[in-house]
């Protein structure tokens, strides 16, 4: 027997599959435009107004989601299907009460988004709980404690706080001389200022990557399966990534122990949706840094790569419906960043940067950017990583930010 999955309705209409997406960046905004070819009506909130994705979406909202009231509030009104949260900045504790409330499912779960949201709940889980290899840590929550930390975990490290993504408040701690003014650092950078940090030991990897990993329901059982895209192989500045690339080579021992961590964590945290899991590498040897319970930036390279990328991923696969997660590309991404600070940007050498035939670029339309904002991306193709690369940097660099 086929097991009978979700049925969705007319958008704007009372038979209505309703999404909501809490947090409205460039890669909500492309998991919306995949639910909305698929007829979902969706909901997108962020802080403030003309996000990306709420330019897509049936209804915008602005609110401060990491205030519980005006969450619960938002979800009352709108009543969704489905929760999706696309940061990790939101009042999570009313996520875990609507789901075990069964007003809403949450993606992929809530305690996927739980215990993501914070450094300490996802280190544990993996290293502890699941004994996956990772860097050796420390967390501190005083100076006094954090000098202790380094001195334990030698020198260098890294240090994080423990809510925080994108790099913010994190530095690589070179020797005791700098401990203080990481300490200092990372008590600007957190999301919420409750001051803990994870200290880490260097690891000396080869390269890095994303694995993106997608659970899945089989279209006949209805059974949770696990599928892996292409390795995403990356290169970060100051804890946010600049290119991507896939596939990237590695040994099959490599790919196989990258699976087996995948695997494990994100049977762990559950649900369905897309899972960007980062791994560090070198040799055939695998350490698990860190996981996203969604859509993962170095993944926008699959717009160019996959025959569904990683958003249209998502969207089938929090749906309950089945995924193809074959490559039909080389391909690489480069970041468009604003280089000032400034609203109301134009992009102009869009002329040059589409003329080779194996290039697109994605331009978020944000209102304000930043000199490290990320604006927009550039996607190649070709027939080597190399080549996919230098094509997908020169395209970003032929798009020129302009202020008004
Ligand atoms: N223990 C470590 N050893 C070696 N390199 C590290 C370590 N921790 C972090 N890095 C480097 O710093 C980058 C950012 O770290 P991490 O992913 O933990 O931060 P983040 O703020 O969550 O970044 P993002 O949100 O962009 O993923 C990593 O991709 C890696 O290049
Ligand atoms: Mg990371």
């Amino acid at each position: 027997m086929i097991y009978m999955s979700v049925t969705i309705g007319t958008p704007l209409q009372a038979s209505a599959f309703k999404v909501l997406l809490l947090g409205s960046g460039e890669l909500g905004k492309e998991v919306v435009i995949s639910l909305q070819r698929l007829g979902v009506e969706v909901h997108a909130a962020d802080r403030y107004d003309h996000a990306p994705a709420m330019q897509v979406a049936h209804y915008s909202y602005t609110l401060n989601m990491a205030d519980a009231e005006e969450l619960k509030q938002l979800i009352e009104q709108v009543k969704p299907n489905l929760i999706i949260p696309e940061i990790e900045a939101i009042a999570t504790q009313v996520l875990v009460d609507i789901e075990q409330q069964n007003i809403a499912t949450v993606i992929p779960s809530a305690k996927a988004v739980n215990l993501t949201m914070n450094r300490e709940g996802i280190r544990r889980l993996a290293a502890e709980e699941l004994g996956l290899p990772t860097s050796a840590y420390r967390f501190a929550d005083s100076l006094e404690s954090f000098r202790a930390a380094c001195d334990d975990i030698g020198y260098p490290n890294f240090v994080k706080p423990v809510m925080s993504s994108s790099g913010k408040g994190q530095s690589r701690v070179k020797s005791f001389d700098e401990v203080d003014a990481a300490w200092e650092y990372a008590q600007t950078g957190g999301r919420v200022n409750q001051g803990k940090v994870i200290v880490e030991s260097q690891i000396d990897f080869d390269f890095e990557i994303t694995l993106l990993t997608v659970r899945a329901k089989n279209a006949e059982t209805g059974e949770i399966e696990t599928q892996y895209c292409d390795p995403i192989g990356h290169r970060q500045d100051a804890g946010d990534y600049v290119e991507s690339w896939q596939p990237q080579a590695m040994t099959p021992a490599a790919l196989e122990e990258s699976k087996r961590i995948a695997h494990k964590v994100t049977a762990a945290l559950g649900g369905c949706g897309i899972f960007g899991v980062e791994l560090f590498v070198k040799g055939d040897k695998v350490w698990f840094s860190e996981v996203s319970p969604r859509p993962h930036d170095t993944g926008l390279v699959t717009l160019a790569s996959q025959f569904q990328s990683e958003f249209e991923l998502h969207a089938r696969a929090i749906l309950g419906l089945p995924v193809n997660t074959t490559r039909h590309s080389v391909a690489a991404s480069a970041v468009i960043y604003a280089g000032v600070d400034d609203t109301n940007l134009s992009f102009s050498g869009l002329n040059l940067a589409l003329s080779h035939p194996d290039t697109d670029l994605r331009l978020f339309g944000k209102p304000e950017g930043f000199k490290r904002r990320r604006m927009g991306v550039a996607t190649a193709r070709a027939e080597t990583t190399d080549q996919a690369r230098e094509l997908a940097l020169r395209t970003a660099t032929q798009v020129s930010v302009q202020q008004n």
